[in-house]
């Protein structure tokens, strides 16, 4: 048997299977730390603690059983092609990893189909599919707090940017870092987004913008999505921002992006989407249409940051060129909708980078009158939007946007998935992946109603219980 305590002491690996602090101790906290995991003869595993705390637990919690949560009161199944798919007081059978069953109402697994399953009380709770955030940006070193306060103080997003700091500042900060503090740093990220009931996110770089520094990234994030509960998209943004020292010479700093990055991000498979900034002051319609001809050239995917201040077209293009997600939109024009909604392009909307930045909502529902398909992220960064509350962003939506509380589930569930090309997550559906929320609430409106709490009781991942 092999035991080892993994990332900084929180979560122990146990032959191959990682299991997270949160699930093993219930009630720890994020400063708590493991420092050594043993097996004792008696099966039973003891855990030590950095403040000297211990625990004794049985093999039991590391088998993994069959999962059984009974009497919800109100299952979101997300399988409609409209709606969230309501079912009241329904159970949810998972065994291997997968959904097995959605058992209605008023049947039950007999005494002997119980034993051996682990069960959970789904009274006076919501379960949903595990959230799906289609647009992050997790790895980075560092943070920006001096530039949250000049932004209070009335400075503009693209001001800081175009003085050299924004995106830069990062990028300073995380060139400096190890792998390990990014890894670090990129652990806690994630666990601030499973905490909100995210189980599955897209993750950019962006944050090095040199060659080297992008595939370090991108190593980041796959080492993180290996080992934690949340599988993490990859998305390679080198085409962020044009680095300081490529300024006068952006055009070199274009080709490293489209002779070097793409093709090895793609050939190493460190990524799975090409992403661009196009914006003033970032890159403009004419270098991202180049930059995605290389990026569907090795084989990846594309998502653009598209019309987040300014109207550059960048939908239009990115709809023509069969992208699977335009992002932000905060300024899209009526004739760009049209052009979306002429596409299989998903509309990814951002509310807290609007939110943070003061810009204008984006027009969702002119967008969903036109028939786009709606997803919704947190756009975790630490400039424009740091926040790992997807269902705050929900409330946002519903409050500020004009979005119904069912399109607002939808789109950060099953269309948020479908964004990210996903097939199996999303939904409850038998196959798919046991994916789960348990939330505390009594209705499924509740969640974006009663903003800015977290209604998380429980996180499912793969049939696991991953937090409590
Ligand atoms: O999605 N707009 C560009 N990228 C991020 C912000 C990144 C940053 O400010 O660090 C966004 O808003
Ligand atoms: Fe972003």
């Amino acid at each position: 048997m092999e035991l080892d305590v993994l990332h900084h002491g929180s979560a122990i690996r146990l032959d191959g299977r990682v299991i997270p602090l949160c699930a093993l101790w219930p009630g720890a906290r994020e400063s708590h730390r493991l420092l050594k995991a043993r097996k004792l003869p008696d099966k039973t595993f003891e855990l030590r603690m950095s403040n000297g705390d211990s625990k004794l637990l049985p093999d039991t919690v590391f088998l993994s059983p069959p999962l059984l949560i009974e009497n919800i009161s109100q299952l979101l199944t997300c399988a409609d092609e409209e709606g969230v798919g309501l079912l009241e007081d329904v159970s949810v059978f998972c065994r291997g990893g997968r959904v097995e069953e959605v058992i209605p109402a008023g049947s039950r697994l007999s005494h002997s189909q119980r034993e051996g399953v682990q069960v959970l009380d789904g009274r006076g709770c919501v379960v949903t599919p595990g959230l799906v955030d289609p647009h992050t940006h997790p790895v980075f070193a560092g943070q920006r707090s001096v530039e949250f306060g000049l932004k209070a103080a009335g400075a503009t997003y693209l001001e800081i940017h175009k003085a050299g700091g924004g995106i830069q500042s990062t990028v300073d900060a995380t060139r400096a870092a190890s792998f390990e503090a990014l890894e670090a740093q990129c652990w806690r990220n994630l666990s601030r987004l499973l905490s909100w009931g995210v189980t599955t996110c897209e993750g950019k770089s962006g944050y090095a913008l040199e060659t080297e520094g992008e595939l370090r990234l991108l190593e980041v994030l796959r080492s993180v999505s290996q080992r934690h509960p949340i599988d993490v998209i990859p998305t390679l943004l080198g085409a962020h921002s044009v680095p300081r020292e490529y300024r006068e010479r952006r055009e070199d700093y274009l080709a490293q992006v489209i002779h070097e990055m793409i093709p090895r991000a793609a050939s190493e498979g460190l990524a799975r989407y090409c992403d661009v900034y196009c914006e003033e002051g970032a890159f403009t319609l004419e270098e991202t249409e180049r930059v995605f001809a290389a990026a569907q050239n090795a084989g990846l995917g594309l998502r653009l940051h598209a019309e987040q201040f300014t109207d550059q077209g960048g939908t239009a293009l990115a709809a023509h060129m069969g992208a699977a997600s335009v992002d932000h939109l905060e300024a899209i024009t009526p004739d760009s909708i049209a052009a979306l909604a002429k596409s299989q392009t998903h509309a990814v909307l951002l509310p807290g980078a609007a939110l943070s930045c003061r810009a204008p909502w984006p027009p969702a529902t002119a967008l969903v009158d036109a028939g786009v398909p709606i997803a919704l992220g947190t756009d975790f960064n630490p400039g424009s939007s740091m926040t790992a509350s997807l269902p705050l962003m929900m409330s946002l939506a519903c409050m500020q946007m004009g979005i119904s509380v069912e399109l607002a589930w939808r789109a950060v569930t099953v269309e948020s998935a479908r964004s990210l090309g996903l097939k199996d997550v999303g939904q409850i559906i038998a196959g798919y992946q046991a994916d789960l929320v348990i939330f505390d609430a009594p209705d499924y409106r509740y969640i974006p109603y009663h903003y800015g709490e977290n209604h998380v009781r429980t996180v499912i991942k793969g049939g696991q219980v991953v937090s409590c």
